[in-house]
């Protein structure tokens, strides 16, 4: 069993589409291990993006996931990285397959919708990030 973390970004939990993406994580057979409502700092925002500082929507995104509050969770499911990743769908809405997250509640590439880890470390450190008591 793999873990990988996920955020519900400010845009969806604003229009009240969290409850509909925790019902598909449910059904898509992950496990919640942990999961918290909270608004990130700019700080928290900042250290968590630190991989794209150097790009140029870094300020937007910063500003963007401080915006509003998030839903935070640990998941678990065989691959879950992966199969996170593929239920989220592709960053830009507009070439996310059909019945993904992003394609059915993001707006554009920056407002998308969710989060997911990318590989190991950084599932390992997100979830040490916002879960220390859920990190092996
Ligand atoms: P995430 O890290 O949020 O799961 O998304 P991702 O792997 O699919 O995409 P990544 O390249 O890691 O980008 C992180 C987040 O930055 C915002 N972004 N905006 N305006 C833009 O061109 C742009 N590109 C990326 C998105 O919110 C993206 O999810
Ligand atoms: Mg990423």
């Amino acid at each position: 069993m793999e873990k990988t973390f996920a955020i519900i970004k400010p845009d969806a939990v604003k229009a009240k589409n969290a409850g509909k993406i925790i019902n598909r994580i449910e059904k898509e057979g992950f496990e919640i291990l942990g999961m918290k409502k909270i608004h990130l700092s700019k700080d928290q925002a900042e250290q968590f993006y630190a991989v794209h500082k150097e790009r140029p929507f870094y300020g937007e995104l910063v500003e963007f996931m401080t915006s509003g509050p998030v839903v935070v969770m640990t998941l678990q499911k065989e691959n879950a990285i992966k199969a996170w990743r593929d239920l989220m769908g592709a960053t830009d809405p507009a070439e996310a397959g059909e019945n993904t997250l992003r394609k059915l509640y993001g707006s554009n590439k920056g407002e998308n919708a969710t989060h997911g880890s990318d590989a190991p470390e950084t599932a390992a450190e997100e979830i040490k990030f916002f879960f220390p008591e859920l990190a092996n």
